[in-house]
This record gives C-alpha cells, sequence and structure tokens, in this order.
C-alpha cells in the first residue's frame, strides 16, 4: 500500500490504523477548524481521530478497514467535501 505517496510494506491482515501506526506515520488527519494533527485514539471505531482518505474515498475509519495489496491512503486534511445526489 501507499501512505501520502510513500510505499508502505505492512503485515496482511491487520487495519490500516495498526499498518500505518507500525510503519511510522503519526498523522493521519488535521482537524477542520485548527488544523490539529490527529492520529488514531480507540482503535475500535468509536472516536473518528483515524480517518484518512481511501482509494480516493474521505472519511474512511482506518481503525475498521483492513489492508489490501495496492491500497492508496492520504492523510485527510480538513473536513471532506459533500457531495449531494441529483434529484
Ligand atoms: S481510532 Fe477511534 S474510530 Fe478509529
Amino acid at each position: 500500500m501507499t501512505f501520502d505517496g510513500k510505499s508502505v510494506d505492512v503485515p496482511a491482515g491487520v487495519s490500516v490504523a495498526a499498518a500505518l501506526l507500525i510503519s511510522g506515520a503519526r498523522q493521519f488527519r488535521s482537524t477542520p477548524v485548527s488544523a490539529a494533527p490527529r492520529a488514531p485514539y480507540c482503535m475500535m471505531g468509536v472516536c473518528f481521530e483515524c480517518l484518512v482518505q481511501i482509494d480516493g474515498r474521505p472519511g474512511r475509519q482506518s481503525c475498521l478497514t483492513a489492508v489490501r495489496d495496492g491500497m492508496v491512503v492520504e492523510c485527510q486534511h480538513g473536513a471532506s467535501a459533500l457531495t449531494l445526489a441529483e434529484g
């Protein structure tokens, strides 16, 4: 997988959050208001501090997402854009 454009070798069968922490990542997102750096806290889907962009989709909880070969993960800066449904 890659994180912010850098290739990262990670163990199979772990979450994206665990894989990134093992590889040395310390910032997963920045807050929308103050741009403060954030990283996983609960590792069980409760705190939402682990949000990243995965394969172009923002707001993914990295602690609840299993790694896949070729996954493209990026730090999420600020709020993700809203996509309104047509209709
Ligand atoms: S680390 Fe808390 S929701 Fe992912």
